[in-house]
């Protein structure tokens, strides 16, 4: 706030609504470079590739700022990978995940030449392997491993446990490995696991990548890429604790530099980047008074911001102005 107005970096809040309309969703690009600079520094020990979830945000305008300083994309349908490429992200620095993509998607993602698919199931992994060879093209995978690691965060964003969707387990992921040499289209290259979104501490991304040490030893695998996903928590209220990403940053680190020898380390941080990076501004329409309530009605809805509707959030609301004396809730 300056002088009691709203401002994003310069720019009076009041000023862009007048002239594009409300609701408006505004984003600060500065506030984007800065977080992106932060994960860079935090994980330098490592020299990450930064793929960015674009699920978390994918608007060109946003995904080109994101490429611009240096980072790739996360993407897990082909209308994500159109947009990666269409805003500047090379191809060589988008991984394609997700339990979900179709015979059409796959085509796409080989023919762009994306850096490596990550495999969620034996079925997926038949499918990649007959189109690369259908189109001489070797490809690159990443095998997303399910290891059980619980985490403190929304049971609907809990990624990593036995039950979910996502991953091998380790006794299917160990079968598969038995078989790779009947994949002749497939260059085994890497391992991935994403424990889930919001994690608020460190401590489980430790718990996974000892239990990955294990794994890998047991089945004799030296993987040349580690991607150890996204999920880094980020405070939506005054006061709530999250780890600094920098602590975050240390903990990996030192683990990935004892423990694995690999050529190349992978993150996939979405909200971390992008989640307190914009707001939404609505304008209040009326003012209903009920006998036991009085609503403020305002031309944004839950179509337009749904995260406190699906995850029962909370959602920080300030006024646009702060009028002396006068009270907002
Ligand atoms: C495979 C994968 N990677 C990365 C992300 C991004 O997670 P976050 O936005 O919490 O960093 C997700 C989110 O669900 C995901 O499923």
């Amino acid at each position: 706030y300056r002088r009691g107005i709203f401002f994003i970096e310069n720019v009076a809040v009041r000023n862009l609504a007048r002239r594009f309309g409300t609701p408006l969703y505004i984003y600060s690009a500065g506030y984007i470079r800065d977080r992106i600079s932060e994960l860079f520094d935090a994980f330098a020990p490592v020299n990450p590739l930064i793929c960015y979830s674009v699920k978390a945000n994918g608007n060109l305008k946003v995904l080109r700022i994101i490429g611009k300083v240096g980072c790739g994309a996360d993407v897990v349908s082909g209308g994500e990978l159109a947009k990666a490429i269409k805003s500047g992200i090379p191809a060589s620095r988008i991984v394609y995940a997700g339990v979900g993509k179709t015979h059409e998607e796959i085509i796409s993602g080989i023919r762009a030449g994306i850096f490596l698919f990550t495999v969620e199931s034996m079925e997926e992994l038949v499918e990649i392997n007959a189109l690369a060879r259908k189109f001489g093209r070797k490809t690159a995978c990443s095998f997303r491993v399910n290891l059980n690691v619980d985490v403190d965060t929304h049971h609907y964003t809990r990624t990593a446990k036995a039950e979910t969707k996502f991953g091998l387990p380790l006794k299917d992921m160990a079968a598969l490995f038995q078989k790779r040499k009947k994949f002749t289209g497939i260059e085994f290259a890497g391992i991935q696991f994403h424990l889930g979104s919001q994690i608020k501490e460190s401590a489980p991304y430790v718990e996974a990548l000892r239990k990955l040490r294990r794994f890998l030893t047991s089945i004799r695998f030296s993987p040349r890429i580690l991607d150890i996903g996204g999920g880094f928590g980020i405070p939506y209220m005054a006061g709530e604790k999250v780890e600094s990403i920098f602590s975050f940053g240390e903990k990996i680190c030192s683990i990935i530099k004892r423990d694995f020898n690999v050529e190349k380390v992978i993150l996939e941080p979405g909200r971390f980047i992008v989640g307190n990076a914009g707001i939404l501004v609505a304008r209040i329409i009326y003012s209903k008074k009920t006998n036991s309530r009085n609503f403020l009605i305002t031309d944004a809805a839950m179509n337009d911001l749904i995260r406190p509707s699906l995850y029962s959030s909370y959602h920080l609301i300030l006024p646009e102005k702060f009028s002396s004396g006068r009270k907002c809730s």
